[in-house]
């Protein structure tokens, strides 16, 4: 639904300098280092599939299969290690600033591993990503970097039995790289502007990404044009992703831009459309009822579907219906009405008329209510019975 789509950007490949210079991060993932590094608590794996089959030799993880994999008593640490020089190493925090123009290369143990980089690398391969599996690690290299490579870098150690593989999304190594641009504070964007749905209840970021980690960014509102309050917690700033606004209100909505300087260098972002949905808080919860639920043939049939629920919710309603297979002709009425005195929720319903029904019509009717948060099912059963005799005289 969000506009983050970054397929097709033509980022800039700035290339200043000759590149001699190439900047080694390890990650690794060792038990021996346990002591010296701990791991990051809580950290999530990211949902997002990378697609690096193609460049690999790595056999494809397999996610969906639930087998059990031994546990090890007290999992391994891991951590990130940069190689300055030949030779010379430096722990790394999250993040890792690599000036444009280098080359990256990561590393990371295990065998075989798997890589996620930022999407636009994924899908604009202009043969600067290089990625090669050693018998005990893999390496990723990028040349010829520029500000567009800025994003976060993961790796993630594989389990597999037999030929199945899957990524061991707990043990993933994550490294924030920078590649601080001269020329471009913000990674570019191929659009002029992106449509953001903001919906209630659900954070929204505004994903202006700068290339430096030193950029001061503020947040901008195009009309009227003021500087927005940052305070923290109705709105905040991450470096690595952007603004966050927490609990979107319809006051958010308009035309947002980011400005970020650093130096004498101010630069705007591409610009934010933010439009407002009303969200629901939950799926519908629909009630069915048919009448008569015994019918004659040649008698009609109605049966209704029916969601209260909050205003300005729109909700679809779809019907499973006896007659489907045979292509009864399907009627439905739909409405939406107030309901109570404050007028604050409303019912929706669909109502399946059946003309005339006929033995075909005998089974079971289903209306599936939907809105943005789900969908759900019910059911009820009709029961077609033979036309009551007209009394003989
Ligand atoms: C990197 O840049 C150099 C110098 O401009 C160029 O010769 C080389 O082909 C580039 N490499 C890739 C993989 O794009």
């Amino acid at each position: 639904m969000l506009m983050l789509n970054l397929s097709g950007s033509k980022r800039r490949l700035v290339l200043s300098t000759l590149l001699i210079c190439a900047v080694i991060l390890e990650l690794a993932y060792c038990q021996k280092e346990a002591e010296e590094q701990r791991t990051t608590p809580g950290r999530k794996p990211k949902p997002s599939k990378p697609k690096l089959g193609k460049s690999t030799k790595s056999p494809r993880a397999v996610t969906t299969k639930p087998k059990v994999k031994a546990t090890p008593a007290a999992p391994p640490q891991t951590f990130l290690t940069q190689v300055l020089n030949r030779g010379k190493f430096k722990k790394v925090g999250e993040s890792v600033s690599v000036q444009t123009g280098d080359t990256l290369e990561l590393r990371c143990r295990g065998s075989p591993v798997q890589w996620s980089v930022p999407p636009y690398l994924e899908e604009d391969d202009d043969g600067r990503l290089r990625i090669v599996q050693h018998e005990r690690y893999g390496v990723l290299t990028l040349v010829n970097t520029t500000g567009a490579d800025t994003g976060e870098y993961t790796c993630y150690p594989t389990y597999c039995e037999d030929t199945d593989c899957r990524k061991e999304y707990d043990k993933a190594v994550k490294v924030f790289v920078f590649f601080p641009d001269p020329q471009e504070l913000f990674v570019p964007s191929s659009d002029y502007y992106e449509v953001i749905q903001l919906r209630t209840n659900w954070p929204t970021v505004l994903p202006c990404q700068v290339t430096s980690p030193e950029a001061k960014v503020t947040l901008h509102r195009e009309f009227p044009p003021v500087e927005v309050a940052v305070d923290g917690t109705e709105i905040s700033f991450n470096v690595k992703k952007g603004f966050t606004i927490h609990r979107p209100r319809p006051y958010h909505a308009g035309a947002l831009y980011c400005v970020a300087s650093l130096g004498n260098l101010r630069q705007s972002s591409t610009k934010y459309m933010l439009i407002y949905v009303n969200y629901p808080m939950a799926p519908p919860a629909p009630v069915i009822q048919a009448s008569p639920s015994s019918v004659a043939v040649g008698e009609n049939l109605r049966v209704s579907c029916s969601v209260v629920g909050e205003q300005d919710v729109v909700v679809e309603f779809n019907w499973e219906y006896p007659g489907q297979q045979i292509g009864r002709p399907l009627y439905t009425q739909e409405s939406v009405s107030p309901v109570g005195e404050g007028a604050a929720r409303q019912q929706s319903q669909s109502v399946l008329l059946v003309d005339e029904a006929r033995d075909v019509d005998q089974g079971t009717y289903t209306c599936t209510a939907q809105n943005l948060q789900g969908a759900k099912s019910v059911s009820t059963t009709v029961k077609v019975v033979p036309k009551a005799k007209p009394k003989k005289p």
